[in-house]
């Protein structure tokens, strides 16, 4: 695949340069993938990423965190004779003989536009926003594709019903990836309208953390300013020493866990 200098932004990745040759140990046995429907021989221990990277490919979109949660490297993919188109995320989705596959790191779904600070909590203003909320007709498609297990036709459900803190509750996981708009039967954008509900709920309905205004109110009275001056000032080093000596909330913490240095909290 050529990609046109003109195209280079907006594509998923660029064309391979070279094909690479030997396989590295460890990976197992090549096998073959069709990468927009051109066939290459990858090892099959690799994920979709990094066997299109394996191939030669060289991401400019489509690849975020590399670790499920970024939500960049959608990807579809059908397997050879199979009639169920699949999804998954590429740099989570291990290859397998003979899929076809391509990336959808954008998805082309409504999002509303509003001022956030005019909304009030009430579900009408979601529901005037995104009136296609009500044209789903409950096929569950959309939790099936869903690589974050997270039950999409569900929070649609609850905020057809003006449940907007179940939907946020439902929605927290996902990662914006746009899968389950691309199979879905009446057109909606879910992803964005769950965010939207989040927002709503985090900002107008969820009641304010208490430590979290006591913060808020130090920060804003000037009790970090001396702090913050000084690491203006440090060189690059200095704030990456500080970074990797900064003591960190074990694992698993009680509930009170508070650092040794309570200096700035
Ligand atoms: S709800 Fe939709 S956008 Fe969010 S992670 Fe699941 S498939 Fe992706
Ligand atoms: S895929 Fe669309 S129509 Fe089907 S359940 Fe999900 S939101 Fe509703
Ligand atoms: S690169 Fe972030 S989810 Fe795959």
């Amino acid at each position: 695949m050529s990609v046109p200098e003109e195209n280079k932004d907006s594509s998923t990745v660029e064309a391979p340069v070279a094909k690479k040759k030997g396989v590295p140990e460890g990976v197992g046995k090549l096998i073959p993938v069709y990468v927009m429907g051109k066939r290459y021989e990858v090892p099959e221990t690799l994920t979709i990423m990094k066997a299109m990277e394996y191939a030669g490919f060289k991401f400019i979109r489509g690849c975020g965190c590399r670790g499920g949660i970024c939500g960049a490297c959608a990807t579809v993919y059908r397997r050879a004779g199979d009639y169920r188109l699949r999804v998954g995320l590429a740099c989570q989705t291990v290859v397998e003989p003979n899929m076809y596959l391509t990336q959808i790191p954008f998805y082309p779904a409504n999002r509303a536009s509003c001022d956030f600070s005019q909304l009030t909590s009430s579900p009408e203003e979601i529901f005037k926003l995104y009136p296609e909320l009500f044209r789903c007709i409950a096929c569950n498609l959309c939790t099936k594709a869903c690589p974050m297990d997270v039950e999409v036709m569900d929070y649609i459900a609850a905020l057809k019903q003006g449940n907007i803190a179940r939907a946020a509750t439902l929605s927290f996981n996902c990662i914006q990836c746009g899968l389950c708009a691309s199979r879905c039967m009446g057109e909606l954008p879910q992803y964005h309208i769950a965010q939207l509900a989040r927002r709503i709920y985090g900002s107008k309905i969820a009641p304010q953390a208490e430590h979290l205004v006591e913060v808020a109110a130090a920060g804003s009275s000037g009790k970090y300013d001396a702090y913050l001056e000084a690491l203006m000032k440090m060189s690059e080093e200095e704030l990456r020493r500080l970074y990797q000596e900064r003591e960190m909330e074990p694992e698993i913490a009680p509930e009170d866990w508070v650092p040794n240095n309570k200096e700035y909290l």
